[in-house]
């Protein structure tokens, strides 16, 4: 039975506050987690409020019915009761980061009351065995960095790795090898808000790099390296001139246009996943994208179904992408995002767990991916924040959790 709710503020990666939460249960277990937060957010996903603000209400609404009233260990009753103390379909009283944060450490109190790792308590005792792939991202722009690439995320996929940490260390091996080719060109860098590099180059230029950096490391450990994107074009779509603005190449693509690029660069590139290429508004472009390509790559809805089983449900009817990107925090709770993706499956499409731009050292969602049998996981590639869920990977493959 849990006991106590405790709320705080805490920092995140990119230095702005964010909603952390203790559960603590009668018979002594523990859970903390913390939300992340976006920068290219998704038009549909649920609100987060300001920290103070969230906390408040929380506290306000949510703590008093929970506090001797659930059990930390049943998910689906807590996450039921923070639906019915917020009251909205967007979580816009209690903010999604109070729900999210809540619901994340009341699984890790359930767990914890188990004796069981978290991915165990979430996915049944026969998880653990498969691993999802890291997608890693080691180039980016958009809205994670200024004056660097249009497309916001290229992301080392290491899918013919052995086993998880060669899986992670290759990531961070192309993330390095990109540093090196970046030096040769004489492009200086910093890094975006998920550690990819940020330099001042246009989208043609980091596929060529990139390219080049995939078979350096594939070279050199043996095994299969691809890559994907995440176009987050969302952000480069105008919806009056309906129209892709590429700002640094100076490029402007119609839908249709948009739609033979993205095809022609899982092609030349053979791309094996594909995030948000599209509007999030244009189930039909999605569609006619995912048919083209023709599961030559995963097509994959973030913004578009924001992990909301009903969004996600149209887009099924179109046929509108083959995966969904899974974020905890667009919907507010595990449930949702467990409903999610069952709902996927169901209907033949590939989830994939991701975190945030903005996160804290939360390792969450390493464990609902592996709980979930997830085939990849999107957490970045270095940084503390990012290696907080690589490094739990490797702890649960070697049983040390
Ligand atoms: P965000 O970006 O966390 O800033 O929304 C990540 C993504 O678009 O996948
Ligand atoms: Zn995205």
């Amino acid at each position: 039975l849990i006991t106590d709710v405790r709320l705080r503020r805490i920092l995140d990666s990119r230095g702005n506050p964010t909603v952390e939460a203790d559960v603590v249960t009668e018979s002594g277990g523990f859970g903390r987690a913390a939300a992340p937060s976006g920068a290219s957010t998704g038009e549909y996903e649920a609100i987060e409020r300001p920290p103070g603000e969230a906390i408040a209400a929380a506290r306000e609404h949510a703590v008093p019915r929970l506090v001797g009233e659930a059990y930390a260990g049943n998910q689906r009753e807590v996450d039921a009761i923070l639906r019915a103390a917020d009251g909205t379909n967007d979580f816009s009283k209690i903010g999604a980061n109070s729900a999210v944060a809540i619901s994340m450490a009341a699984a890790k109190a359930g767990a914890d009351v188990l004796g069981a790792p978290l991915f165990q308590h979430l996915g049944g005792t026969f998880r653990g065995e498969n691993f999802p792939i890291p997608l890693g991202n080691v180039v980016g722009g958009g809205e994670h960095a200024a004056d660097a690439t249009d497309i916001q995320e290229f992301l080392a996929a290491p899918v013919g790795a052995p086993n998880v940490e060669d899986a992670v260390f290759a990531n961070a091996a192309v993330h390095a090898a990109v540093s090196d080719l970046l030096a040769e060109r004489g492009v200086p860098s910093g890094k975006g808000d998920e550690g990819a590099w940020a330099p001042s180059i246009d989208d043609e230029t980091a596929f060529e790099i990139v390219d080049e950096a995939v078979s350096l490391v594939e070279d050199e450990v043996g095994f299969e390296i691809r890559f994907g994107l995440d176009v987050a074009a969302a952000e480069m779509y105008d919806a009056d001139s309906e129209t892709y603005e590429y700002e640094s190449a100076g490029i402007s693509r119609d839908t249709d246009e948009q739609i033979d690029y993205i095809a022609d660069l899982v092609d030349e590139y053979d791309l094996v996943y594909v995030e948000d290429p599209l509007d999030e508004n244009d189930y039909d472009a999605f569609a006619e994208l995912t048919d083209v390509v023709d599961s030559a790559a995963l097509i994959c809805g973030d913004d578009l179904f924001v992990t909301n089983t009903d969004r996600l449900a149209e887009g099924i009817d179109v046929g509108a992408a083959n995966s969904i990107l899974i974020k905890p925090n667009q919907i507010g709770t595990l449930t949702d995002a467990f409903d999610a993706i069952e709902l996927a499956t169901a209907n033949g499409y590939e989830s994939i767990v991701s975190h945030r731009s903005g996160e804290t050292e939360d390792a969450t969602i390493a464990h609902l991916a592996v709980a979930t049998d997830v085939p990849f996981i999107k957490t970045g590639a270095v940084g503390g924040e990012r290696t907080a869920k690589l490094n739990e990977l490797i702890r649960i493959a070697d049983d040390a959790t």
